[in-house]
């Protein structure tokens, strides 16, 4: 999603607005655009396409000197991507500069009021109405001047406001959508996300919902809508800029891939201690959990679908009722939460606007939210009332894999500790789990290895026009995790169905020569399965299949199998996903895909 940068200080700012943006690439947009003020009046360039061509435009930010700007990749909402859609916004005299992400809900009747006052709009977004509003209520004092405008526009937004009048203050603004800002020696600086500025400085604060930033070359103010000035405190960030880079890696998805066995590591052995699962951040005594009487877990994309596999291995192990929701439909569903409901949110970036809508949807009506968040010191981390970490570290590539695994293994424990707790497993079966948990970081690295097999296959497969997922149970959780991951970078039509739901109706999309993959790892469910690989088999399908070391059976109704290691069928996706993330990157890269940055796509999504 857009993405903000701002700068003000001793040194150039075009230069480090255009860094900054490139760092949060990542995040998705289609187009960019910088204002920066040269000490008369302020430049402005926008460009469609990559941040290069605006990078090319400025011959890399020398043409536009000046040490007060800011600068904005824009994922398209409002409007097609255009240079005149593309931000920063301003007022007729260019004197005032916006740049915004959210969503602006009021706009319309908005720009018809500021319309009929004479105000001409160039563009179809909802931002230039923050941009002409400021202006119809500037009377030189941008901060009252902005409170103003604040209290009238409603919707999300993370801004970053400009004016030419008064070039030693940038003002940033917070409802909804994702901002920080950070200090250091040589300037303030305004992001969307702590990579833009980290190369800078490691002192950010994280600015709160309504909340207004005052920034001088020197020092930051923060306020309330009503003006009070607030004390923050700052965040010192430990993590290292080198995190965020490719490290050698052609992208940033397989670097992130390989890093999987060090993520599950990290997000499992802190909660493991002399063999029993801890997890102290649940802030839940053995009484409280005894208690839970069904679970909800809310997420979206891929974390839904971590969420889907959660829900298999809770109700297994912990017996305990689970309902999964995509957040987008949780929140206007009106769901009923009955007395012993626990709700676990998931989300990588912590900033996912549906999944936060839930979570305060949630919290309204009187009940606890824990969640289970990648990104320290998010929305979602920092409104949660419990947040149980997945130690994955920064994860670039749009495409989530390492997060998704470290999602998984929080579910995990957290199936595991309810079961100990209800006392739904035996002593020995928890003991033979933990040691099966303990051995997937070796197992993924295993399957990693064997990517040259995976990347063979996967070129037999560049051209295919359509690709299906199948499976039962955790099987099926998977399926949809595979099948995600080859479309959203490969551009592949791909669907999962549960392996027995297949037949009413979407088999007759299978010809001669289409691609099933059916995962198999759950024995109980083989045979079902490999019945329904016959039938797309008998009607023309190339069957690849997942399963388990030892399922020989399956190479009867498989025309190619990869395996993997034994281990508790209810961890199996851990490491079943592993050459279905392998065989969608193949594929992407062997059709020239931008696999770090698919079209159309955000790693963040903040908008609903
Ligand atoms: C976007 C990303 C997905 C992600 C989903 C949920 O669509 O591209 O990879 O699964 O958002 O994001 P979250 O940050 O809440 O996990």
């Amino acid at each position: 999603m857009c993405g903000i940068v701002g700068y003000i200080g001793k040194r150039q700012a075009a230069p480090i607005i255009l860094d900054g943006l490139a760092k949060l690439e990542y995040r998705g947009y289609d187009s960019a655009g910088m204002a920066v003020f040269d000490g008369e009046k302020v430049n402005v360039k926008k460009a469609v396409g990559r941040l290069k061509v605006l990078e090319e435009l400025t011959h890399d930010g020398a043409t536009m000197p000046g040490t007060v700007g800011i600068g904005h990749t824009r994922w398209a909402t409002h409007g097609a991507p255009s240079d005149v859609n593309s931000h920063p916004h301003f007022n007729g005299d260019k004197t005032i500069m916006v740049v915004h992400n959210g969503i602006i809900e009021n706009y319309i009747p908005l720009r018809a009021k500021l319309q009929k006052k004479g105000y001409e709009f160039v563009s179809e977004t909802d931002t230039e109405v923050v941009a002409q509003m400021l202006d119809y209520y500037y009377d030189g004092n941008p901060m009252e001047t902005i409170l103003k405008v604040l209290h009238r526009i409603e919707g999300s937004y993370a801004l970053g406001i400009m004016f030419a009048d008064h070039p030693g203050e940038l003002f940033a603004a917070r409802k909804g959508s994702p901002l920080v800002v950070g200090q250091s020696e040589d300037g303030c600086f305004i992001a969307s996300d702590v990579p833009a500025i980290l190369k800078y400085t490691r002192t950010v604060y994280f600015v709160d919902e309504q909340e207004v930033v005052r920034l001088e070359p020197d020092h930051m103010h923060f306020y309330t809508l009503d003006e009070e000035e607030i004390e923050k405190q700052p965040t010192t960030i430990e993590w290292d800029a080198d995190a965020a880079e490719k490290a050698g890696y052609e992208h940033f998805m397989l670097k992130e891939m390989y890093e999987q066995p060090k993520t599950v590591t990290d997000t499992l052995l802190p909660r493991i201690k002399k063999d029993t699962i801890e997890i102290e951040e649940l802030g839940l005594s053995d009484e409280e959990i005894a208690r839970i009487r069904k679970i909800h877990i809310v997420a979206c994309g891929s974390a839904y679908h971590a969420g889907v596999t959660g829900k298999y291995v809770i109700e297994g192990l912990a017996r305990i009722p689970v309902e999964v929701d995509l957040a987008s439909e949780f929140r206007y569903r009106n769901p009923i939460l009955e007395e012993g409901a626990m709700v676990i949110v998931i989300s990588q970036s912590g900033e996912t606007a549906d999944t936060l809508a839930a979570l305060r949807e949630s919290k309204a009506r009187g009940f606890k939210v824990l969640g289970i968040v990648n990104v320290v010191g998010s929305s979602i981390a920092r409104e949660a009332d419990n947040v149980m970490y997945t130690w994955a570290g920064p994860e670039i590539a749009v495409a989530t894999t390492k997060a998704y695994s470290a999602q998984l293994i929080a579910l995990y424990l957290l199936a595991m500790k309810f079961a100990s707790v209800k006392k739904t497993i035996k002593e020995e079966e928890y003991k033979k789990l933990l040691r099966d948990l303990k051995r997937l970081p070796d197992q993924i690295e295993l399957l990693l290895n064997n990517k040259k097999n995976i990347q063979h296959f996967a070129n037999r497969y560049i051209g295919a026009r359509d690709i299906f997922f199948i499976g039962r149970g955790i099987d099926y959780a998977i399926s949809l995790e595979g099948s995600l991951k080859l479309k959203e970078i490969s551009y592949i039509h791909s669907e999962a169905y549960a392996a027995g739901e297949l037949k009413h109706g979407t088999i007759s999309l299978i010809e001669e020569g289409t691609l099933v993959a059916a995962v198999s790892t759950q024995p109980e469910l083989y045979q079902k399965t490999i019945s329904n690989m016959v039938e797309v088999k008998a009607r023309g399908a190339f069957v690849l299949a997942v399963t388990n070391e030892g399922n020989k059976e399956i190479e009867k109704a498989a025309d190619y199998v990869i395996y993997i290691p034994e281990t508790n069928p209810y961890f199996a996706n851990s490491l079943a996903i592993i050459p279905l993330q392998l065989f969608g990157y193949y594929v992407a890269v062997g059709r020239g895909c931008d696999v770090d940055k698919p079209r159309n796509l955000a790693k963040s999504v903040t908008v609903e």
